[in-house]
């Protein structure tokens, strides 16, 4: 399963070891080990400490009802998120505390308080309404990193209607099959969106989304106005700011079910279909709000910057919910991390003041290539804790956004989860563990991970096997839309009754996890994933191509990059002009995010006996490494050939 063994030795000698400053200890939220040994006495005793920090309409009667692979998590209780993300500190002095601090590409800013976010999400809730939104129907939304789209999470949230966020930067047929699958009635989206100095044609990637769908009303949110026309469908698309106009600023909030759905979010399996992760109100929120105050040592005083786009689930955790439910102050930004220049992200931190940044391996990556002049211009002092997200961070890596961004001060802490889990599971705590350069350390409080071997038994120190999650936890999802049985076959027929992450991961001698990456048919480009069957899919779908298999191949910078073998029908012409178009194709049909960096033209694919292509045959060609197992190979000359031919385009 640990595809590159020198890659898993220098981890296995990684040695360094950070303890948590004095002084970020000293005011720490967490300071030393006791919620660790409270949670471990007490699970369900320390979430529901947890969850009595949010306001309840109705209290629990019961913690946890677990019948895998079903949990229920404060189970009979009621209450509205939005409610504990606004409402709640409009009591008190945070009345007027910034929510969302907001900064648009072309530098243009917003503030926006408690106090003024209630109002536009009370009157957006209202705007739903009259639309004829009702609770559980779910809402699509298809927008840029714009105020917009934290309001529109929010007012769905008040009505208690299920919000599926659709990244901006999927294609219109990526955010059809998501609409299709959701029954959306409703779309939110813009004229268009910023992305590096370039206008995202989101209504119209919309318009060629819905053509002849289910969809009745699509709300249009002006970010371009007159650079970027958009043709309105009368009867069926309205301007935001027209409905906005006339709405009033007063909306109850819907009591929910602990257990009411809250979202639906897209991610990539190992079949060709996205699979839509359900979401639920009490726990998830419960879980999004510990992790935020004690992982992100939040404090009122701080600008928390989450850099992820809310098109992702750390967006959702990290931007919107758990900040908000902390009554903290929020920093979004619309637009990439070097327009104009390379030192975009610095000049915010240097602008706001911010005091936490958590990004992306995969953006470390690009500032180290990028130098250490770029950050070094600005004064970057107010930052005292940094955080990594997404995927495995090298100890290189690690190193230079401790050096170079941290100036040597901040605790780092590397946060593992997954859009399933909701929020984060395995992680430091700054103030109280030490860190690893390469290591997300150990489970949260309350979170029990193990690693194990095929049979399920823990592996010993140093060993690699596969990372699952013994125990439920508030988060968690709680199903798959519409498809159960894929909920049941993805995560819990491996080990049953136990959670199976699709990651690899060992532990050290100190109980430390280090996670090695997926062991499944999904890639992380860049910290997004994408499944192989998705990315194959695509290029079959073309005309001159018989058969593809993606794989996901070592890259410098993003960590893996998408790589693609393909055979072609009879007669077609393979030369650089079809790999050009074919790599269109792919990003015409899915997104850009899943463009293959290169394609190799292969005369046969390697398959076992019963026709499954071997993907880690593959990898092995592709990253130059001697051929693993051959021997289930229906042909082995196949591959020997292939690798020969690879080598020799290579060389
Ligand atoms: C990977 C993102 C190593 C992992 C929150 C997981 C990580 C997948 C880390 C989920 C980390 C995430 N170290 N790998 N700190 N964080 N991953 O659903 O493979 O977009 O299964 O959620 O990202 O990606 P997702």
């Amino acid at each position: 399963m640990v595809e590159d063994p020198k890659a898993f030795e220098a981890l296995l000698q990684e040695d360094r070891v950070f303890p948590p400053p004095g002084d970020f200890a000293a005011k720490a939220h967490a300071k030393d080990d006791s919620l660790y040994r409270m949670a471990e006495e007490d699970p369900d005793g320390f979430w529901a400490g947890m969850a009595e920090n949010l306001d309840w309409f109705t209290p629990w009667t019961q913690v946890l009802d677990w019948k895998p692979p079903y949990a229920k998590w404060f189970v009979d209780g009621k209450l509205n998120v939005s409610y504990n993300c606004l409402d709640r500190h409009l009591k008190t002095w945070r009345r007027n505390k910034a929510a969302i601090i907001w900064e648009g590409e072309p530098g243009d800013s917003r503030t926006i308080t408690y106090d003024q976010l209630s109002r536009e999400v009370n009157q957006f809730a209202n705007v739903l309404k009259g639309q004829g939104v009702k609770k559980g129907d779910r809402v699509t939304i298809y927008l840029g990193m714009v105020p917009e789209l934290p309001i529109a999470m929010l007012a769905c949230a008040r009505i208690g209607a299920p919000h599926s966020v659709v990244f901006g930067g999927f294609s219109p047929e990526s955010l059809r099959q998501r609409i299709d699958d959701a029954e959306a009635k409703v779309v939110i989206t813009a004229d268009g969106g910023w992305r590096r100095g370039g206008m995202v044609p989101l209504k119209k990637n919309t318009d060629e989304a819905i053509e002849g769908s289910g969809v009745e009303t699509v709300i249009v949110v002006r970010r371009m106005g007159d650079r970027m026309p958009v043709d309105m469908k009368a009867g069926r698309d309205l301007w935001w700011h027209d409905l906005m106009k006339g709405a009033s600023a007063a909306c109850e909030p819907e009591p929910m079910d602990s257990e009411d759905l809250l979202y639906l979010l897209y991610t990539s399996g190992t079949t060709g279909k996205p699979k839509g992760i359900m979401h639920t109100t009490g726990g998830y929120l419960t879980g999004v709000a510990a992790t935020t105050k004690y992982v992100f040592d939040l404090k009122d005083e701080d600008v928390f910057w989450c850099t992820a786009d809310i098109g992702w689930v750390t967006g959702h955790s990290y931007i919107v919910y758990g900040p908000l439910a902390n009554g903290g102050t929020s920093l979004m930004y619309e637009g990439a991390p070097d327009f104009p220049e390379r030192d975009r992200f610095w000049s915010i931190i240097e602008k706001y003041r911010v005091n936490t940044l958590y990004t992306a391996p995969t953006a470390i990556r690009s500032f180290m290539r990028w130098g250490g002049e770029w950050p070094a211009r600005h004064d970057m002092s107010s930052l005292r804790l940094l955080g990594t997200v997404g995927e495995p961070i090298n100890p290189e890596a690690w190193m230079w956004y401790y050096e170079h961004i941290g100036g040597k001060r901040t605790p780092i802490v590397d946060t593992w989860w997954q859009t399933e889990t909701g929020h984060i599971l395995i992680t430091p705590l700054p103030g109280a563990v030490a860190t690893k350069p390469g290591s997300a350390t150990r489970p949260f409080p309350g979170i029990k991970a193990e690693v194990v071997n095929e049979r399920g038994e823990p592996v010993g120190a140093g060993q690699g096997g596969y990372l699952v999650l013994t125990r439920p936890w508030p988060g968690m999802l709680r199903g798959i839309w519409g498809d159960p049985e894929r909920y049941q076959g993805t995560y819990w027929n491996r080990f049953p009754g136990i959670y199976f992450t699709g990651d690899g991961a060992k532990r050290d001698k100190d109980g430390y996890i280090w996670l090695l990456g997926r062991v499944d048919d999904v890639v992380n480009v860049a910290g997004h994933r994408i499944g192989t069957m998705e990315v194959e899919s695509a290029l079959v779908d073309h005309r001159s191509v018989a058969e593809a298999a993606v794989i996901g191949k070592n890259h410098e910078v993003k960590g893996q990059a998408i790589s693609a073998f393909v055979t072609v029908k009879e007669g077609v012409v393979q030369d650089d002009k079809l790999i050009a178009e074919l790599r269109e194709h792919v990003a015409r049909k899915i997104g850009a995010l899943a463009r293959p960096d290169d394609i190799f033209f292969a005369a046969e694919l390697p398959k076992t006996r019963s026709g499954k292509i071997m993907r880690r045959l593959l990898r092995d060609v592709a990253e130059g490494r001697a051929l693993g197992d051959t021997t289930t190979l229906a042909d082995p000359n196949v591959v020997a050939k292939l690798k020969s031919q690879y080598e020799e385009k290579e060389a």
